[in-house]
């Protein structure tokens, strides 16, 4: 399979967000399960700073964008089994930022049409061509557009990851041939026309041959007008092609045995290391050295979408608990007003940096104790990953990929891999920040036991890797092996599977095999089997590839709480929904309390030896 991935930012070279890790990570995971691979990117200055003597000078070309006749060079680099090309033009792409200027629809409306232009200079002729947000959402349109003229254009099938659907390149539709090169046709057939705008997203939507959102709660979500921006509508008219795969994380980069950004390695079955993190930590953002203390955390961009407001609304009833929290970010003014006055308020209990600081937020991930993320949206999200990976538990609100990859904790029958409330409110995180908490300080083996679950998450590539290759393969008509051991048995001549095998290792897989990064919990109540399971377990020899399927409400989350996703939803009918959410936040709530202390009477007989010793700490303290 020949994949071409087109960004407008990967790591290490270049990177504002989240999409940068997924652009740098997935192509080489799915170099690793066998698809040729090369990766596309705008060679931005600082690209050129830092890795230009690394760069190979292949060829230069001139693309044609309306009236203009632009100069695109072009430059490769191999790294991790995958072709790294770089389009250069210097007007376009040496700027100090990456985003935010005045031209950016006309500089990428140039990065597309030179990709399209320079499909045949790169090292294959790509069968899928796989963009991401509205920077790449030309290139399936351009393609279509040419495909007209040319066959070969046609025969490429196309991929679109939305990763934040709020931005979309919205322009004045009288530029679409000024700016783009396109037919006003585009607009005036509705294709690219949403509110009046020129809207390149949703062009990009309804060309490609599949839809893709960064986690299966997201792609549900987005056929709600609460988190569509005005998308909902062009959501629900493809979601038969459409997919909620969950994003993953470099499981080597950030592995808490390993890293040496960290101050002592440690492991879910030797934390000693994290104790010296959080000794550490303490130290360095001015809070006391209260090893008993538990460190509420948050590594974020200081915007509204991430649930300051919340925190706002409730940090002085935070603050009245028994813990100390540490906030690091740069964002909108008024929140880092808010929190720099909040942090002076507490001296040694609450330390604020406004800062965007790699090594600081690994020293947070490593010695922080709880990892609070109360978004308002968040498509998937990787630093709740990041923070179980180091046993940060975590304490989301139920949207998205956050979601997906927390479990609540249910102390009772030690199930859960962090703590999450489903309401928009500011009541129902306090209840369970306070859970939370509690739980660290009076129940310190429960709240062990449930950090070891969630550092034992499989967050890998690989699982989202296989994902993506099932839908390259549906989309191309293709089979596909689904891993290295059972592509060499492929190679071999064998016999179609029998219909049963043949079935996607998704559907095969038991319940109670689709979780286990955490705790079985029962089928309601987990995330959705299709997105957990690890296909190692289940997968039959040959992945056919039909296998894949359009995400739906029914199969990706449980029934009650989705059930506005899958027929068009109008306001009257969701509020309803959150209300009953809220109630069953409450009620899960006050179980998880009781039950948490029930069962904690019941272990309390077998770890008497342990727990004495847990109670001096708190005396102590
Ligand atoms: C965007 C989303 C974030 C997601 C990331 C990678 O930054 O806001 O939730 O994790 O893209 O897909």
């Amino acid at each position: 399979m020949k994949i071409l991935y087109v960004t407008s930012e990967a790591v290490p070279f270049c990177k504002t967000g989240g999409l940068a890790d997924v652009a740098g990570s997935l192509p080489p995971a799915l170099a690793e399960q066998g698809a040729e691979v090369a990766v596309v990117l705008p060679l931005y200055e600082r690209v050129r700073d830092r890795f230009g003597s690394q760069l190979k000078f292949e060829c230069y070309d001139y693309v044609d964008l309306a009236w203009r006749h632009n100069y695109c060079g072009l430059f490769s680099m191999e790294k991790d089994g995958v072709t790294w090309y770089f389009l250069d033009n210097e007007q376009y792409f040496s700027r100090g930022t990456l985003y935010g200027q005045a031209d950016d629809g006309e500089r990428f409306a140039f990065f597309s049409r030179a990709v399209v232009r320079m499909l045949d200079r790169f090292k294959f002729w790509p069968e899928v061509v796989h963009c991401n947000d509205w920077q790449s959402a030309l290139v399936p349109i351009y393609l279509k557009d040419d495909g007209v003229r040319e066959d070969r254009y046609r025969s490429i099938k196309t991929v679109v990851t939305i990763h934040n659907i709020e931005y979309q390149g919205r322009y004045n539709p009288y530029v679409l041939g000024e700016l783009f090169g396109l037919d006003a046709g585009w607009a005036k057939d509705g294709t690219m026309l949403l509110d009046g705008d020129a809207n390149l997203l949703k062009g990009a939507i309804l060309c490609a041959d599949a839809v893709n959102a960064v986690s299966p709660t997201y792609a549900n979500e987005l056929k709600m007008p609460y988190f569509a921006h005005r998308m909902e509508g062009v959501m629900r008219q493809c979601s038969d092609k459409l997919y909620g795969v969950l994003n993953g994380i470099d499981m080597k980069l950030y592995d808490p045995r390993t890293d040496e950004r960290i101050l002592q390695g440690f492991s879910a079955e030797d934390m000693a290391g994290k104790d010296a993190c959080k000794a550490e930590l303490q130290r360095m953002v001015g809070l006391r050295e209260e090893p008993h203390t538990p460190i509420v955390a948050m590594v974020s961009r200081l915007v509204s979408h991430k649930g300051l407001d919340l925190i706002c609304e409730v940090l002085h009833d935070m603050m009245e608990l028994p813990m100390q929290l540490v906030v690091l970010g740069t964002g909108d003014q008024r929140y880092e007003d808010f929190f720099g006055w909040a942090a002076q308020q507490y001296p040694g209990r609450m330390s604020v940096r406004m800062d965007y600081n790699e090594d600081l937020s690994m020293a947070i991930y490593a010695g922080a104790d709880l990892f609070l993320m109360p978004s308002k949206s968040e498509p998937c999200g990787l630093s709740q990953m990041i923070a179980m990976r180091y046993g940060t538990v975590p304490i989301v609100r139920e949207t998205g990929g956050l979601k997906d990859t927390v479990q609540p904790c249910e102390s009772w029958r030690d199930a859960g891999n962090g703590f999450s409330f489903a309401n928009y409110s500011s009541g129902d995180m306090l209840h369970v920040i306070r859970e939370a908490v509690y739980l660290y300080k009076d129940y310190p083996d429960v709240f062990g036991r449930l950090r070891q679950r969630a550092m034992s998450g499989d967050f890998s590539w690989a699982r989202s890797a296989r994902e993506y290759l099932r839908i390259y393969a549906t989309i191309t008509g293709q089979t596909w092996p689904i891993h290295a051991d059972t592509r060499r048995a492929a190679e071999t001549p064998k016999e179609e599977p029998p219909a049963e095998e043949a079935a996607p290792a998704v559907e095969a897989a038991p319940v109670e095999e689709a979780a286990p990064a955490v705790e079985p919990t029962p089928a309601e109540e987990t995330a959705p089997a299709e997105e957990t399971v690890p296909a190692e377990e289940t997968a039959p020899a040959v992945e056919p590839a039909p296998a894949a399927e359009p995400v739906s409400a029914e199969e990706t989350a449980p029934a009650e709480e989705t059930a506005p996703a899958a027929e068009p939803v109008s306001a009257e009918e969701t509020a309803p929904a959150e209300e009953k959410a809220a109630k069953k936040t409450r009620k899960t709530a006050s179980k998880t309390t009781s039950k948490a202390s029930k069962a904690e009477k019941k272990t309390e007989k077998k770890t008497t030896a342990k727990k004495g010793t847990a109670d001096k700490k708190k005396s102590a303290e």
